[in-house]
């Protein structure tokens, strides 16, 4: 049996592979990379464990669309050009190629098998353009609920196979380390009467599809399931981490309510940022304006709102009316879910320009994979944001995300599922393949766990507040040296508290109750280790950002790996 935590995009396509569905895949693989796989047609059983509703996920609530190179005035190598480039020379080529050029097959063979993508009217698939692309070629679905729909209809896909048994609220508590392999995992599941019950799953493979943590964050995009639980857990078990220190603000969510995604194809259509004055600021700031990558346009943000006392910076779609004369009608057909939340919030986005601010979106960095999801512990995948595949480098290119789950994840299925038992992980090499010259440590460093044992302060146990504020503070948009170094110490402590608190409340109380502790848990896990790397990357690059650092530092142009010790393995 493999397990497949989380069911976001990369999960579903995991689980499809691992279960021998042939809609996904059907075009075969790339020719990129080192197709160390064996070429045989297995197929296993699949748990897929979700830690609240199936399709409830950061995929479900993705806007903009996924890119992908399959338009005639295109091609993967000029897509793989502009991943590369977004990424500030921290992604790895062959695996961006292997992305770009199974992307594109990857996308075409599910709206063969029914993906519900946005046509024109003589049927042809419709695309956006999206910041940093030099073609349009942003597929997207539902106008701006491209997530929700690739969501339902891949779920429903997995909902048809057999093989693939899907288990709601469930939470995973720990991996099952033995002899240096994973063979199961620990869950927590929530009974008959909501309370949290204790489960143990033996498992061949263990896939983590478990995305993102921006609930690190007060200001963020993502759902709330958005803890890093995979991520927490994986260092808990030893495995290698690397690009934690790159963390994706995104420019535009909404000022005001709960932080609501305003997509990034609202300015690939054309409506501009202005600060209190009126001024269209981004003009100064990189001749490709509001197109200009996603860093660079976060950062711009931030600062236009410090420079105006913290008040947001103002989202104007008024430009789109020269091609749209019925701006509102546009509005309501290509972006409706944007149009009903800012309604909901008293705004008429075409008649005046609506508030908008940075906020936490998508970690580059994750569990350290090779080109089938392989980790640094046999029997252990990652795929999806949780992993770090090397192909967001240190920004991701716009659109990006959803491509890198459905790529990644159905390669992760696959090597689950064919693997001996003796296979072990190829990583991809660190460096910056274009500095070939400069020495590259591929050992990772190894950070102890924090535990009072170890001199940590007792600061008892921190609530969410604490955490997000500690992390927003110290290590968001802008950081420096004092800030970060404050937020390691304090994190530790944090984090050992957490540690101590953890044994005696297990299978206590309610599921909600319960794993709101184990949440809080991983968040100051991988904050923690955040915050260390962002400390020692004394350079600005991408979305790291050092006040104290400026500018790219070349003789560090490379990922560096962590891991933590003292743990399960
Ligand atoms: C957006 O719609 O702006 C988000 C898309 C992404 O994160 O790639």
């Amino acid at each position: 049996m493999i397990v497949v935590i989380g069911a976001g995009i990369a999960g579903l396509s995991a689980a499809l592979a691992a279960a021998g569905d042939k809609r996904v895949g059907a075009e075969g693989l790339t020719t990129y990379g080192n197709a160390n796989i064996a070429g045989n047609d297995s197929s296993d059983d699949v748990l897929l464990v979700c830690k609240d509703e199936f399709v409830e996920s950061n995929t479900y609530h993705a806007q903009g669309g996924v890119a992908c190179a399959i338009f005639s005035d295109d091609n993967p190598q000029l897509h793989a050009g502009d991943t590369m480039a977004a990424g500030h020379g921290l992604c790895d080529r062959t695996a961006v190629d292997v992305l770009t050029d199974e992307g594109a097959r990857r996308v075409c063979e599910l709206i063969a098998a029914g993906w519900h993508v946005d046509r024109g009217e003589d049927g042809s698939v419709l695309r956006g353009l999206e910041a940093a692309h030099c073609r349009s070629r942003v597929v997207h679905a539902g106008g701006d609920a491209t997530g929700k729909v690739l969501e339902l209809d891949v779920s429903a896909m997995v909902r048809e196979n057999r093989r693939i048994h899907v288990l709601e609220h469930a939470f995973l508590n720990d991996l099952i380390v033995r002899d240096g392999h994973v063979s199961g995992v620990r869950l927590i599941v929530r009974g008959v009467d909501g309370e949290a019950e204790s489960r143990t799953i033996d498992a061949t493979r263990v896939i983590l599809a478990t995305g993102g943590a921006g609930r690190l964050y007060p200001y963020t995009t993502n759902p709330a399931v958005a803890t890093g639980d995979g991520l927490a857990a994986a260092l808990r078990a030893g495995a290698q981490v690397a690009d934690l220190e790159f963390y994706q603000f995104h420019p535009t969510a909404m000022a005001i309510g709960e932080h609501f995604l305003v997509s990034e194809a609202v300015r690939g259509e054309g409506a501009i940022l202005l600060d209190e004055h009126g001024h269209r600021f981004m003009t100064d700031v990189d001749h490709k304006a509001e197109l200009a990558p996603r860093d660079v346009v976060a950062r711009a943000n931030f600062r236009t709102m410090q420079a105006q006392g913290g008040k947001p910076v103002m989202l104007d779609v008024s430009p789109m009316a020269k091609e749209n004369p019925d701006l509102a009608a546009f509005l309501r057909h290509r972006f409706p879910t944007i149009d009903a939340y800012t309604r909901s919030l008293g705004f008429d986005w075409s008649k005046e320009p609506i508030p908008v601010a940075p906020a936490a979106h998508y970690w580059m960095g994750g569990i350290r994979t090779d080109l089938f999801g392989r980790s640094s512990i046999p029997g252990l995948y990652a795929a999806g944001e949780c992993a770090r595949t090397g192909v967001q480098g240190a920004n991701r290119l716009a659109s990006n995300s959803l491509l890198e789950g459905l790529v990644y994840g159905y390669r992760a299925g696959l090597a689950a599922v064919r693997d001996t038992d003796d296979a072990v992980w190829q990583p991809q090499t660190l460096s910056n393949s274009a500095i070939a010259s400069l020495p590259v440590a591929q050992e990772p460093m190894v950070l102890d766990m924090p535990s009072h044992d170890d001199g940590n302060a007792n600061t008892g146990v921190w609530d969410r507040k604490h955490i997000e504020d500690e992390m927003w503070k110290h290590v968001g948009v802008l950081r420096d040296h004092d800030g970060l170094a404050a937020a390691v110490t304090d994190l530790a402590d944090a984090l050992a508290g957490a540690n101590a608190a953890v044994p005696g409340m297990s299978g206590a109380g309610s599921y909600a109750d319960c794993i709101a502790v184990l949440e809080n848990r991983n968040l100051l896990t991988v904050g923690y280790v955040e915050a260390v790397a962002a400390l020692n990357r004394c350079e600005s690059r991408g979305a790291h950002t050092r006040t104290d650092y400026a500018t790219v530092n070349p003789t560090i142009a490379h990922s560096i790996a962590y891991r933590l010790k003292g743990t399960s393995c």
